[in-house]
């Protein structure tokens, strides 16, 4: 799994990734914002709306942004807007009973627990003792029961994470929780060298984009600068 807010990148990724989540890490990576804390159910339909035009074979996750399923009601009427805007499945972070009751009402719940961004409030390893690692494995348990069908575990020990896997029978997706999780997940921002605000440790770089972008942005002012471009070959006669 990989993430996508836009059709561009959605439909280069269509059908390479299992999965594309538009994840409301949207509000750091195209927002710009510090964390994922101010990103709303407009930036989130947006988003789903672009990328489900790119995609046509890879399966859609919207993300429920922070305050989106505070309720029952609410979680409801925002997951349907979500899988109005192209999602066929949502993730939710934490909050068992309200993946229960979405799935009730036929909606399809990815979970996600560990670190979860829209409530920690300091970006760290969690479950690194005995006691939150149990409590861990009991979250991991009751999202399964609630029926989620899969479930995101960021930032754990890749012991736990493999516990984990081990003892609940839906896929677990790691993001920075080691090699014995069934799926992995990366910010692509992250991944390809677009995003250099910071770069956590589980952040393994497959390219450089952003310095194969900054290059061009140079070379294409420089060229405007020395009347180099445009050329008679991008030119109308
Ligand atoms: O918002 C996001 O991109 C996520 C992933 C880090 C799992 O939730």
């Amino acid at each position: 799994m990989l993430t996508a807010y836009d059709y561009s990148f959605a439909k280069l990724m269509d059908g390479v990734v299992d999965i594309i989540l538009v994840g409301d890490s949207l509000g750091m990576v195209v927002l710009g914002y510090e964390n994922t804390k101010k990103v709303t159910m407009d930036d989130m339909t947006r988003a789903t709306q672009a990328v489900a035009r790119g995609a046509k074979n890879s399966l859609i996750i919207g993300d429920m942004p922070i305050g989106s399923y505070d309720t029952e009601e609410n979680a409801l009427k925002n997951a349907k807007r979500l899988l109005k805007a192209g999602a066929h499945a949502i993730k939710i972070e934490r909050k068992p009973d309200i993946a229960a009751h979405l799935i009730t009402q036929g909606i399809e719940v990815m979970g996600h627990v560990g670190l979860t961004p829209q409530t920690v409030t300091t970006f760290k390893v969690q479950g690194k003792d005995e006691g939150s690692a149990q409590a861990l494995i009991t979250e991991a348990k009751e999202m399964e029961k609630a029926g989620c069908f899969s479930l995101v575990l960021e930032c754990i020990p890749l012991d736990l994470a493999k516990e984990i896997t081990r003892v609940i029978s839906i896929p677990t997706i790691g993001i920075g929780a080691g090699m014995h999780c069934d799926g992995q997940v990366l910010v692509t921002h992250d991944m390809i060298g677009l995003y250099d605000a910071f770069k956590p440790k589980f952040v393994k770089r497959y390219t450089e984009v952003g310095k194969v972008m900054t290059n061009a942005f140079k070379n294409y002012a420089k060229e405007v600068k020395k009347r180099a471009f445009p050329t008679d070959k991008e030119s109308f006669h």
